[in-house]
């Protein structure tokens, strides 16, 4: 049995690790979770292409984003694919509680390098947090099928969260970023904790 406290604080500091009740949530509606899935899926691939019209200028960033957005598209429609297969339809987007949550932890005035700062941790929070929610679920799943095809995802996301901080750590001062992540760190968990477990969201 593994440890998840401890594999949650591997998730780069990730504070809580998800209620272990979720995942059988999950489990009821593959129809819900698919598709909140495919939407976290679109969202990263959308606000990626943001941050690339934002900073233009960051060469190194619009290099190292730009096949993200390609690579989370892709994820997008392997979850099209698989809602096809199963006969199940993408619903509807719904209200983000968690995502916006978030985004009302991020600065919205000061130094512009503060914004830009904030801009790269909320990604790498949600996709520290999207690891940690597919790992649960390619654990606990009860089909097979079903565990490994979140183990993909899983794999990919870790690529993901790392990228945005190595991103801010080469634009902006170390400590303050490792300093600033901290706070995003303590805000997610609270903002967790403080929020409904629900099995038709990834978060
Ligand atoms: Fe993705
Ligand atoms: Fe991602």
């Amino acid at each position: 049995m593994e440890n998840n406290a401890e594999d949650v604080k591997n998730i780069l500091g990730l504070q809580l690790p998800t209620d272990p009740r979720w995942v059988d949530l999950a489990g009821i509606s593959m129809e819900a979770i698919l598709t909140d899935h495919a939407y976290c899926e679109q969202k990263a691939a959308t606000t990626c292409i943001s941050i690339i019209q934002w900073y233009p200028e960051k060469e190194r960033l619009v290099a190292e984003l730009a096949p993200v957005v390609t690579e989370e598209w892709g994820h997008f429609r392997l979850v099209l694919a698989e809602l096809k297969k199963r006969g199940l339809k993408l619903g509807r987007q719904r209200k983000d509680i968690y995502v916006n949550g978030l985004i009302g932890f991020q600065t919205k005035g000061g130094h512009p390098d503060l914004r830009f700062l904030d801009k790269l941790l909320l990604m790498a929070m949600i996709e520290a947090r999207s690891c940690e929610r597919f790992k649960r679920l390619s654990e606990g799943l009860d089909d097979p099928y079903m565990r490994k095809f979140y183990r993909r995802f899983m794999e990919s996301e870790a690529g993901h969260y790392t990228l945005f901080i190595d991103l801010a750590e080469h634009y902006l001062d170390k400590e303050l970023v490792r300093n600033r992540w901290k706070e995003w760190l303590r805000f997610e968990a609270e903002l967790l904790d403080s929020s409904e477990i629900r099995g038709d969201r990834i978060h």
